[in-house]
Order: C-alpha cells, then structure tokens, then sequence
C-alpha cells in the first residue's frame, strides 16, 4: 500500500490494533460532537494562496518552548501509548528526535520517564496528572528533573473524568474486562498480540515502586481512578512553579481569562486542547477560540494547540489563527500503531511535506512570519455573483 496521509496509517493502525485499543485511540467523550467539531471547524477556514512570492528558500524550524525543532510539531501526551505497541513511548520518543520536534511523555505512559531518557539522551517534555497522592506528584515532578526533561506540561482538564461510550462498552474500564469477546479480539489480532507478548512492560510504568501493587493492571486502574482531583486550581499551578524551574506549560486551556491567569500565575506556556474531544463533549474546538486566547497571552507565554490536527495543512490553519506550534496526539499514535518508529517518523514525514508544500504555495518562506490574512472563514471566501 502507499501511504500517502495520516488516513492510510489510520486505516492500517486499525487492521493492526484489537477492537478494544482502537476504540481506546479513536474514540471521544459521550456522543462524541467534540471530536467531530475539531474536524469541522478546522475545515470551515479556507487558506488565501499567493502567488507573486519567490519561495524557493523556504525555513520551517522555530522555538517550541526551548526546544530549538525542525518543525512547530510537537508529539502530544499520549497515556498507555505503550499498548498499540511494544516499548511504544521509546519508539516514539526516538522518532521524534530523529525528527528533530519535542516528545512529551505522559504521566501514563507504560514506559517508565528513565527509560525514555536513557533510549533518547535528548531533553523530552513530561506531561503531569496531578495525583490526590501528593507525594506520588512530588515524586513524578523529581524524576522528570533528574532526568533531564526540558519541560513541564501539567494537564489539568482531567480533574473530573468524562465518560467515552466506546471504551464503556468494550470494557474498557477500572478494572478492564478480560471477557470472551475482549480474549478473541486479542487472538483475531496475532500481530498486535505476539509483540505485546514480547513487550517488557505492561502496565502504567511510572507508578510501579510509587503505588502498591502497581504491577497489577485491575489494582493500578482502580487506584487511579480515585486520584482524579477536582480541587484542581491557580494554586496548583502555584505549586508546579515552586518546584520546576524550567519550562512551565498548562495543557488544557480553552478559556481566555483562564489562559492570562495562567501566565501570570508562572506558566511559560498554555496549551489550548480539549484533549482530542475526549473531555467535555459539546466543547468548543481549538481552533474556534485560539484568537482569543493568543490576545489573552499577549506574547507573555507560549500559545501551543491540539486536538483534531491530521495534516501540515490544519498545521498552517493553527498557526495563522495565531498558534506559536501544534502537539499531535492520534496523528503519530496511527503510524506508531501501524508500525511502530518507522510509523512516527512516517507520520512526521508527512505533515511536514505538508506543511512546507502548503505554505510555499501560499507564498511564505518563513513559518515564523506568516502574513496578515493568510486564512478566511470559508463561507467569506465564497463569492459573490451580482446580477
Ligand atoms: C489515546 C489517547 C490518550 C491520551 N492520553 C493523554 C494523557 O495521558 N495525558 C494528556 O495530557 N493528554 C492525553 N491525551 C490527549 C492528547 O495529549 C492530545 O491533547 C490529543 O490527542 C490531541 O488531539 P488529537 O488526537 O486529535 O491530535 C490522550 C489522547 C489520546 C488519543
């Protein structure tokens, strides 16, 4: 098959993954408005091409909060990204420095933070879920120092979690189900199940030695499902500051009076998600509020976004509405799935050429200098017939 878009690595992560785990990827919150709103929304900008610019020259690396990166990309948190494949959050991490874009580890990720940073010797970003344990957040925060990550994203959309259909039905829940149905799923998918079996780790990494019985998947999904902390709040933000002295970014911000507090409270960053629609459904896309959001921040911090990004093209979208770079979650995850680190560097590989064949056609050499009026709402680009 040749692969030419982040679909075609979709529908082979599909063939690849058990129903149970592709459910897990793809699916969002409750009906779902959300995920699809991403999409649609994104769709309804219309770029205004130009065609008078020699772009012969063209440049595309700029600052993702620190990380000097060959692309405003970087690859999103993404949690038990270790099950769609073995050593999964490793294959990925190196992907992305072969790539030359930042990498965030979840605090869920199956690899444990030491293993990342031993396999990639490069900075990586650590992405926080702040516990009701506190010392198990302490401990966390100290590991991603030692380690050498550059940044801190700490997530604070997940204080209360949503309920996802999909995952309900498929028993995918504190316990998981290991019924029938889930047990022939996993042999009617020998691909994905002979390399799960050779996969070193198998349950949330980070938290084994920090949790008791962590090492049994059923006692860690109970245990964490107690930790949601809904008196999530500035104070926290407070606290992150206190304790990180390098790159602050809080994920999970759609609101503009949010996004200023957050930088006034120390953040370096914010970064404008509804976690891939897999939060509040019926939200706001991230693209319908990032304007307000980049006015808020005034240039004081950094303004990534997320959630709905499948191609170099909704990239561009993203950054003419003010965006300083993008994080990509299912994107890589698709080509992860497929097939492991050729498929990261396979999705990288394509928004990319994306990316730089788009905005040359519009007539940018710089992705840092975007000109006034790179994009429209479609329904003004339509025209206007008088009679
Ligand atoms: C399977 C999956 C697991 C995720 N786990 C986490 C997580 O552990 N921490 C987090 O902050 N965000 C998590 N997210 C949200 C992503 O970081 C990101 O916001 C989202 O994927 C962006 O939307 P996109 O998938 O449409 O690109 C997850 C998303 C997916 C799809």
């Amino acid at each position: 098959m040749v692969i030419t878009d982040i679909r075609d690595l979709e529908r082979l992560a599909r063939k690849r993954l058990p129903k149970i785990v592709s459910t897990y990827v793809e699916n969002g919150g409750y009906e779902e408005e959300t995920l699809r709103r991403n999409r649609d929304d994104l769709k309804a900008f219309s770029l205004v091409p130009r065609i008078l610019n020699d772009v012969s020259e063209r440049s595309l690396v700029c600052d993702m909060a620190g990380t000097h990166a060959s692309m405003p990309i970087a690859l999103a948190p993404v949690g038990a990204c270790g099950l769609t494949y073995p050593n999964g959050e490793v294959e990925a991490a190196i992907a992305a420095k072969d790539a030359g874009v930042p990498f965030c580890l979840s605090t869920l990720s199956i690899a444990t933070i030491e293993d990342v940073a031993k396999a990639t010797r490069w900075p990586f970003w650590f992405q926080l879920y702040m516990m009701k344990e506190k010392r198990v957040t302490e401990a966390l925060v100290e590991r991603a120092y030692a380690a050498n990550c550059s940044a801190l994203v700490v997530s604070m959309d997940l204080h209360v979690r949503s309920q996802r259909h999909g995952e309900q039905k498929h028993g995918l829940e504190a316990p998981p189900k290991f019924n029938l149905p889930n047990i022939m799923d996993a042999l009617t998918h020998p691909r994905w199940l002979f390399s799960m079996i050779r996969s070193k780790r198998r349950t949330f990494g980070n938290l084994i030695g920090l949790v008791k019985d962590a090492k049994s998947i059923s006692k860690i999904t109970k245990w964490l499902e107690r930790q949601f902390d809904p008196t999530l709040s500035l104070k926290d933000i407070e606290w992150a500051r206190s304790v990180w002295p390098r790159t602050l970014l809080i994920k999970g911000v759609l609101n503009a009076e949010e996004a200023r507090q957050c930088i006034e409270h120390g953040a370096d960053g914010v970064i404008v998600s509804n976690h891939g629609g897999r939060q509040v459904d019926g939200a706001v896309s991230t693209i319908s509020v990032l304007p307000t959001i980049v006015d808020a921040v005034a240039g004081k911090g950094f303004v990534f976004v997320d959630s709905g990004i499948r191609s170099g093209i909704d990239v561009l979208k993203m950054l003419a509405r003010g965006a300083d770079g993008c994080l990509i979650g299912r994107a890589y995850l698709y080509g992860l799935a497929a097939m492991g680190r050729k498929g990261v560097l396979k999705a990288l590989d394509i928004i990319r050429t994306e990316l730089d064949q788009n905005m040359a056609l519009c007539g940018v050499r710089d992705i840092k200098q975007l000109p006034a009026g790179l994009m429209v709402e479609s329904r003004q680009s339509l025209p206007t017939f008088s009679h």
